[in-house]
């Protein structure tokens, strides 16, 4: 088996979105590998239900923090709540996130709003705030910490009726992959994940029913890639989950932007209601 590089027993991973899908995937890996952990949702009794799981699976302990990231000040109480508890953060993974389907112009303006907020604005602020104690962390234990930002292959390209949400995945594919450089020499390992469709509660909330997931990958397998990648000895900048949505993100650049919108369009329109 090959070496894992990647060790975060005995430090604390904050897993933002961990009441369902992905976060609840991570927090298990995490837990298995002897890190403690921070759950941050809504959902307060799914975190609760989760902290015990892992507990009496693990051995670990959790810190279940509820809250709504689109919230104002919701990051900066999130902060000063773990700065309280005393709290030495080793690693983070801004996993919440959610999609709107539809027409542009059908879309609600505050659930645009708070996508943007979530998607783009939270994750920011999570990985600027927690950026100094990762950095100073992983400078003492180099391979212990990373900063996993969830992003998607729609990152790679735009998504008619989903414009907003694809948008959101770019920025965090884009600032992932620079701050991996800034975080070099530090021992950071920073990464950005970018899944392609898997079975969550991701539709559901979306609203976009089993429009791109004929074959969606598994929460486990998406987190097998994300801890491949942690894995390795040296942390590439982003990493696509499954073979083909590793193909497909790769070939996009090449399609003229014309026929590659003309066809996801078509892929994507919205069926009338019967
Ligand atoms: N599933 C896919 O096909 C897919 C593909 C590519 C990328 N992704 C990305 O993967 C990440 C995880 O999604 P998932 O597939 O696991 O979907 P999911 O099952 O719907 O989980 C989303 C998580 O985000 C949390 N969340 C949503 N709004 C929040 C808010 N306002 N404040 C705090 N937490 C909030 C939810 O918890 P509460 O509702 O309890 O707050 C939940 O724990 C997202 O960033 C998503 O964009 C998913």
């Amino acid at each position: 088996m090959a070496r894992q590089h990647f060790d975060p027993m005995g430090t604390t991973a904050v897993i933002t979105g961990a009441s369902s899908g992905l976060g609840v995937e991570f927090a298990h890996e995490f837990a298995r590998r002897g890190a403690d952990l921070v759950l941050v949702a809504r959902r307060q009794e799914r975190l609760e239900a989760l902290a015990v799981d892992l507990a009496e699976r693990y051995g670990t302990a959790s810190t279940v923090i509820p809250l709504d990231l689109t919230a104002p000040d919701a990051v900066d109480e999130l902060v000063r709540d773990i700065e309280s508890r005393g709290i030495r953060v080793g690693s983070l993974v801004n996993n919440a996130g959610f999609a709107s389907y539809g027409r542009f112009g059908d879309i609600d303006r505050r659930r645009l709003d708070e996508e943007v907020q979530l998607n783009v604005s939270a994750l920011t602020q999570l990985s600027r705030a927690f950026w100094g104690p990762l950095t100073a962390h992983s400078r003492t234990s180099p391979g212990n910490g990373a900063l996993v930002n969830i992003a998607s292959v729609v990152a790679f390209q735009p998504v008619p009726f989903m414009g907003v949400y694809a948008a959101s995945k770019a920025y965090v594919l884009s600032l992932t992959e620079a701050l991996w450089y800034e975080a070099k020499g530090t021992g950071l390992k920073v990464t950005a994940l970018c899944p392609g469709p898997t079975a969550t509660e991701f539709t559901e909330v979306a609203g976009n029913g089993d429009l791109f997931f004929r074959n969606p990958q598994t929460a486990e397998q998406v987190i097998e890639t994300a801890f491949r990648a942690l894995d390795a000895r040296s942390t590439p900048p982003s990493i696509v989950s499954g073979v083909g949505n590793a193909a497909g993100a790769s070939l996009v650049g090449l399609v003229p932007k014309r026929s590659l919108l003309t066809a996801l369009g078509r892929a994507t329109t919205p069926k009338p209601r019967a």
